[in-house]
């Protein structure tokens, strides 16, 4: 088992508030794997410093073999934040080529790549519009092709879908599937118990803490469920 992550007994505090507690995780390389939780539970926090972009207050966090926060390693990481992070008086096309020239790519694997990007996220025939008359859910399109760009080893995407219509919705998954098969591995926060079905492994947090983990089956079986969402409800109940 090769792993791509390792997150041991991390901690974190703003100011008097812990918003993270002693939390451990391993995600294998090739997994889906999913972060699911209440609003507020600590998902974004925690992918935040699995990127680099904060630091735990205690812990450990190794990813693809590097100590985190590292920069060597962001070249390998495909980030989609929570909230959009665009040029929004630049067009699609000129953030795309942007966040394209940040990476280590030649010309012709640009084009390629936001070719590439902007189909799957059905955007192809946006691009020359600047981002500021872009709809939310085609600014949230924007940043996963932006994701996507640099053909990284490992994707974090923090609640990708959110606003995203059901076909896209899916035609978004199937892609994820084809990475995957790939050998990629990624990482998904959702609220949507749908999408958590679709990980390999799931994690849910609560106050800062991982209160339970497993396959999706496992965690229904676990509870003596037929749903996630009954987990997610059960497993929460039983925090409090
Ligand atoms: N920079 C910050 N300064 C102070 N508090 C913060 C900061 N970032 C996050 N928090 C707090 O940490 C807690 C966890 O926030 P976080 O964004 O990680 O939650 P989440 O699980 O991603 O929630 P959601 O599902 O709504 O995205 C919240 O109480 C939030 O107010
Ligand atoms: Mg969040």
């Amino acid at each position: 088992m090769e792993l791509t992550i390792q997150v041991e007994q991390v901690t974190k505090s703003f100011g008097k508030k812990m918003v993270l507690n002693d939390v451990n995780i391993t995600i294998e390389k090739g997994q889906i794997y999913g972060l699911i939780g209440p609003s507020g539970a600590g998902k974004t926090t925690l992918v935040k410093m699995l990127v680099g972009m904060d630091k735990p207050d205690a812990g450990m966090i190794t990813v693809l073999n590097y100590n985190m926060p590292n920069l060597d390693v962001l070249q390998d990481i495909g980030y989609m934040a929570q909230s959009d992070a665009l040029y929004n008086d630049l067009t699609a096309m000129e953030n795309l080529k942007f966040f394209a020239s940040l990476f280590k790519l030649k010309k012709q694997e640009q084009k390629q790549r936001i070719a590439y990007a902007a189909e799957v996220v059905n955007l192809s025939d946006e691009l020359n519009k600047r981002v500021s008359a872009y709809s939310g859910g085609m600014k949230r399109r924007l940043s996963l092709a932006i994701a996507l760009l640099q053909n990284p080893s490992l994707l974090i995407l923090d609640e990708p879908t959110v606003g995203i219509d059901p076909e896209l919705r899916k035609s978004i998954w199937e892609e994820l599937f084809r990475l995957k098969a790939e050998g990629k591995t990624i990482i998904v926060t959702t609220h949507v118990m749908e999408e958590a079905e679709k990980c390999d492994a799931l994690a849910m947090v609560r106050d800062g803490k991982i209160i339970t983990g497993g396959t999706p089956t496992e965690l229904k079986n676990l509870y003596h469920v037929d749903s996630l969402e009954e987990v997610f409800l059960k497993a929460g109940s039983a925090q409090s």
